[in-house]
């Protein structure tokens, strides 16, 4: 709306008019004085009464510090501080999970439910991650059909199953020089595989091999039958089946653990995001992906989700709830 800089000069005017005396003394009459006064307190208690409303005071009388208020007040919509304020407490994780890398506002309430539940787990970075990816709620219950639609950034977990009838649409062969037996994996793997295992050979003179690729749900269920505890996923449940995963190790380290510490397999989980890899198992986040260390699995999600799990130190659960899953 354009606002006419002479229209504005009339009404003023005739305002000035009407509140002056004869004299064009404006603040003697004290009616006006009285008038204004009284206006001044209505509006300072209005204020004062609006104010109590706002999540910010809500929050406040919380007993969280006023910066603190404000701040979870910026951060929640209304839903989240009426829920917060519903727990009637002063929670000492609110902030620091509202500041956390990863935080997702629809997830605060599970956050702060998860921390008084599993109290073994300190760290708000850990609490973050595992509440993002479902870890607090019921394995079976909260299981969901893998969404296959989003190709090789597809998530197979404990969690995400596939169809037992689920079958990549097509299958490339590796060639034989770098498996014992026929191995299959989608073509993006195949060709990304072919570029690491000859800049892998060329830095550190050793031959890489698939071990395993794809595996059909029947295939998964022997594999599943014959491992330990903790190194197979249940048929339905593992990314062998999507075509993008593979095992690794090298001509030179055929067994999984001397490979780990062999030159080009620490040479492999260095440079394998370069080609569109990610250790899929790592180390240090076992404990988000619920599996166990795996230094041969590795996941095509191509070169720039590669990169970006690699350079944030993140799992591919992580990644995707909170790249590809969020509202
Ligand atoms: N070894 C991985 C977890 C699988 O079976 O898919
Ligand atoms: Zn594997």
């Amino acid at each position: 709306m354009q606002l006419d800089p002479n229209a504005i000069k009339q009404w003023l005017k005739r305002l000035w008019t009407a509140c002056a005396d004869r004299d064009n003394r404006w603040l003697s009459r004290p009616c006006t004085i009285a008038a204004l006064f009284v206006l001044l307190v209505l509006v300072k208690s209005c204020q004062g009464i609006a104010y109590n409303y706002t999540n910010e005071c809500r929050i406040y009388k919380l007993g969280y510090p006023m910066e603190e208020a404000r701040a979870l007040a910026t951060a929640l919509n209304d839903a989240q501080v009426d829920s917060l304020v519903a727990r009637n407490e002063h929670d000492t994780i609110a902030i620091p999970v509202i500041n956390a890398r990863y935080f997702i506002a629809d997830n605060f309430d599970r956050y702060l439910a998860y921390h008084k539940v599993d109290t073994t787990v300190n760290s708000i970075d850990v609490i973050i991650a595992l509440v993002n990816i479902g870890a607090d709620q019921d394995r079976e219950s909260s299981a969901a059909p893998c969404d296959t639609t989003k190709g090789q950034l597809m998530l197979v977990n404990g969690r995400h199953y596939l169809d037992q009838n689920y079958k990549p649409d097509s299958l490339v062969k590796f060639s034989k020089t770098y498996c014992y037996e026929e191995q299959k994996a989608q073509r993006a793997v195949v060709d990304a595989f072919m570029a690491m295992q000859k800049a892998c050979k060329e830095q550190t003179d050793a031959q890489l091999m698939v071990n395993s690729a794809y595996r059909s749900f029947n295939d998964q269920k022997g594999t599943y039958k014959h491992s330990i505890k903790g190194y197979a996923a249940t048929p339905g449940h593992s990314e062998h089946q999507t075509g993008f995963a593979i095992d690794v190790t090298s001509r030179e380290h055929p067994m999984r653990w001397p490979f780990d510490t062999s030159k080009e397999g620490i040479w492999m989980r260095e440079h394998c995001h370069e080609y569109g890899f990610i250790l899929r198992y790592p180390k240090k986040q076992s404990q988000i992906f619920g599996f166990a260390y795996e230094p041969w699995h590795l996941r095509y999600v191509g070169k720039d989700v590669a990169r970006r799990i690699h350079d944030e130190d993140i799992t591919f659960d992580e990644y995707y709830a909170y790249y590809l899953n969020r509202n």
